[in-house]
Order: C-alpha cells, then structure tokens, then sequence
C-alpha cells in the first residue's frame, strides 16, 4: 500500500473547504491501493514524511510567503528527510486575498532542495472558492494520488 501525505495549514473556512476537495479527490475509490493521511502542518514530523510516498501542500499566503505553520513544519522535516525522499511526487495549493507569488516560490525552493517532483500544477485561490476552484483542488489530490498507485 503506498501512502499520499497532506500537510496542511488551515486557518479559516476557504482552507478548509480547499483542503476537503483535495482529500476527497485523493480519496476518490477509482485510486486503489494508496491511503492518505492528513496532517496539520505544526504537527509534522521527520517520521510522517519518510513514511509517505507523495505529497501534497497546503497554505495560505501570509505576508507573501506561506504561512509560519507550513513553513514550521518544512523547518522541521528538511534536514531528516533530505536525501530519503528525494524523486517522490508532490503538488500544492495556495489561498490568497492580494497575492501568493512569495508562496508559491517558497515551496518551489523548498521542494527543489529536498528533490520533490512536481505532479501537477499548482492550485491558487483567491477569495471564496468557487466551484472550478474546488473542482481544481480534487484533481490534485486525485493526480498526485494517481500517481502513487502501482
Ligand atoms: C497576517 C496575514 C498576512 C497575510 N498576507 C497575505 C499575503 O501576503 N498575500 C495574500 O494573498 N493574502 C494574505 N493574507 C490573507 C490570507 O492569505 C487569507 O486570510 C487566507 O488565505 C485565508 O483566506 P480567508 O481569510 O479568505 O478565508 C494574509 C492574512 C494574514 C492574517
């Protein structure tokens, strides 16, 4: 069974309701063989990662970077997993209100380093989600899931 890791940071309810689409199109039963496990990202550790076979991230952009959650989290686990988890899938998806850019470039360096492999295209939020927002966060979870099956 291989395993998809999101981590996320979820403040408020268009987070929350980014984060349910992801989980529900990584969980869509036409994926099979792949179990998926959620944590909040000021609760990630080294083993969670190393554990996991794919990944996908989630933050809000606060004062142009991601949040402090995620980036805590990324603190956290670089060192331990750099190396072991080089070459695995990842995809991420951002809420913003005025502009995610600094977001969007701190995961791209941070999984640059680590030798994550982007799977699917970034998914940037602003505002309320609409339908074709969520309809996007589904197809990265279910893509960078899809990814993992044998
Ligand atoms: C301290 C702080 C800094 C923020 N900085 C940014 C920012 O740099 N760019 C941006 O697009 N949104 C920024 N925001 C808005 C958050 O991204 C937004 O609150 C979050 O995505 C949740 O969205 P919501 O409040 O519409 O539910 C900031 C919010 C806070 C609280």
């Amino acid at each position: 069974m291989k395993r998809l890791l999101i981590v996320h940071h979820t403040p408020s309810p268009h987070c929350q309701a980014m984060f349910e689409a992801v989980v529900s199109g990584a969980t869509d039963p036409e994926i099979e063989g792949v179990e998926v496990v959620r944590r909040a990202a000021l609760s990630l550790s080294p083993s969670d990662v190393l554990e996991a076979d794919g990944y996908v991230l989630g933050t809000p952009a606060n004062l142009g970077y991601m949040s402090g959650g995620l980036k805590h989290g990324l603190d956290v686990i670089y060192y331990p997993c750099l190396d072991s988890t080089r070459g695995r899938p990842f995809g991420a998806y951002f809420h913003g209100n005025e502009g995610t850019e600094g977001a969007e470039k701190g995961i791209t360096s941070i999984t640059t380093g680590l030798g994550w492999v982007k799977s699917a295209e970034y998914v940037v939020v602003s505002g309320k989600p609409s339908k074709d927002d969520l309809e996007a966060c589904w197809e990265l979870g279910a893509t960078v899931a899809a990814k993992l099956m044998a």
